[in-house]
């Protein structure tokens, strides 16, 4: 079966393990418990094909201290985050860019990802992912309007999409089309 090595990126406590594990197995997970780095893999059927999905759930935190630890070829730990996400971001076929629609600064935080994303995977202006707002359930408490993000997504030539990992709203169709993107033909 196709593979689709898919990586979930965005600041610490968006809702990446959230969002993957509701995907996954249905769940959703109240208690936030900041990730390292963890994989899962699932047969799922995609446009009536089986297809395997490979979901690498990174951390927003980046506490790498124990890796920079054992690291001498990075002089400090901001040129150790930047390789170890350089190496992540190769092995990706897409991306989901997910921010917290009541957090403006994970909004603003994906712009260096993005960028580095750009460059990493050497290509021309546009990269295959999808931009996700989460948290869309907290309606009252939302601080990025739906224009915004939109513009972003649009200046960036990806598409927006608004997620609830907690009401599973818009769960499936994000891993869905972000493997419609990566399919080739
Ligand atoms: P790192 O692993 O540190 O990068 O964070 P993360 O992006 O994986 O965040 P995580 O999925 O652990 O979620 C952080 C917190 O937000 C947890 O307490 C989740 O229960 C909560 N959360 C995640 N998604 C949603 C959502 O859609 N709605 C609400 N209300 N809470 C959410
Ligand atoms: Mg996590």
């Amino acid at each position: 079966a196709a593979v689709y090595r898919l990586i979930m990126v965005g600041s610490g406590g968006v809702g990446k393990s959230a969002l993957t594990l509701q995907y996954m197995y249905d769940e959703f997970v109240v208690d936030y418990e900041p990730t390292k780095a963890d994989s899962y893999r699932k047969a799922v059927m995609l446009d009536g094909e089986e297809v395997q999905i490979d979901i690498l759930d990174t951390a927003g935190q980046e506490n790498y201290a124990g890796l920079f630890a054992l690291n001498n070829y990075a002089n400090n730990s901001d040129d150790c985050i930047l390789a170890i996400r350089d190496t992540y971001i190769r092995s990706g076929e897409g991306f989901l860019l997910v921010f917290d629609v009541t957090d403006s600064e994970s909004f603003s935080d994906l712009n260096e990802l993005y960028e580095q994303i750009l460059r990493v995977k050497n290509g021309g202006t546009n990269i295959p992912a999808i931009l996700v707002g989460n948290k869309i359930d907290l309606a009252e408490r939302r601080k990025v309007t739906l224009e915004e993000a939109e513009q972003k997504a649009r200046s960036w030539s990806i598409r927006y999409i608004e997620t609830s990992a907690k009401t599973k709203h818009n769960v499936d169709k994000v891993f869905c089309e972000l493997m419609r993107i990566v399919r080739p033909f």
